[in-house]
């Protein structure tokens, strides 16, 4: 299996509020178990505060479980080799998060490249390939991001994501700060990278018709849990849990 998360647990301690007393702890994520196949897209719905990006930084390997484990083609997620890690790739809501402002477009989506030692004619190469993939023409490798559009910014930060040919896109709210308009292009992007290089995904966002618009099966959190799972058709013409019909009737 390319990612499971087996019965993992990861708890946050707040600030101690009062001198002898055990300081809070928040549970972010309470046994959560889930399964990515390859070349499948699990979506992951739920409203804010229900712990989707501590389960994307835990995926990611930047944080680690404190009870269960995830498994990555079967390895540890927070002690991966760095070239097992490249395997995983993340988007966030906010293209600036993964763009340096003051680097090139080419520069930035082909940095992900520098450790595996490609030479400037390849990387140069490799841009251009990146930029007409995600709808970008390749002499844009040459200007900054701050002449990008925020839906341009977010299909180069893609571009950044896929340039090492990961297996595993782990998508926080990825469309989530984008007019209605451009999300419904950069939805279609990804699901196009879903089909043309067979890119798995962890797709994560609070709005449960985003979700279904390009999930293969959904899974609902609610306080750190999934409440239900199962294929996009079945949780959209028929949803089980009262959340998951909470969360439609929302939308
Ligand atoms: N680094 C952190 N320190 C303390 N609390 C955190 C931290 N990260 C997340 N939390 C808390 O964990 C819960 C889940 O947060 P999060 O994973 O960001 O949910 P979501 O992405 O669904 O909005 C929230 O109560 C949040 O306040
Ligand atoms: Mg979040």
């Amino acid at each position: 299996m390319l990612l499971s998360v087996e019965q993992v647990h990861r708890s946050y301690r707040m600030p101690r509020r009062r001198m002898f007393r055990a300081p809070p702890v928040i549970a972010a994520v309470q046994g959560l178990s889930l399964t990515v196949a390859q070349g499948e897209v699990l979506g992951i719905v739920g409203e804010s505060g229900s712990g989707k990006s501590t389960l994307a930084r835990l995926v990611m390997g930047f944080e680690r479980p404190d009870q269960g484990r995830v498994l990555l083609n079967g390895q540890e997620a927070h002690r991966l080799p760095a070239a097992a890690r490249r395997q995983t790739q993340m988007v966030f809501q906010d293209p600036s998060d993964s763009l340096d402002p003051r680097r090139s477009i080419g520069w930035s989506i082909t940095e992900p490249l520098l450790a595996m030692g490609l030479r400037a004619a390849e990387r140069h190469a490799r841009a251009a390939d990146l930029l007409a993939r995600v709808g970008l023409a390749p002499a844009d490798m040459h200007r900054y991001p701050h002449e990008f559009s925020g839906g341009q910014r977010q299909r180069i930060a893609i571009a950044r994501a896929i340039s090492p040919d990961p297996a595993l896109l782990v998508a926080d709210e990825p469309v989530a700060a984008l007019d209605v308009s451009v999300q419904a292009q950069v939805l279609n992007l990804l699901l196009e990278l879903n089909l043309t290089l067979g890119l798995a995904m962890l797709f994560i966002s609070h709005d449960l018709a985003v979700v279904a618009s390009i999930a293969d099966r959904i899974a609902v959190m609610h306080h750190g849990r999934i409440i239900e799972t199962g294929p996009t058709a079945r949780i959209v013409s028929a949803p089980a849990h009262p959340y998951t019909q909470a969360l439609f009737a929302a939308a």
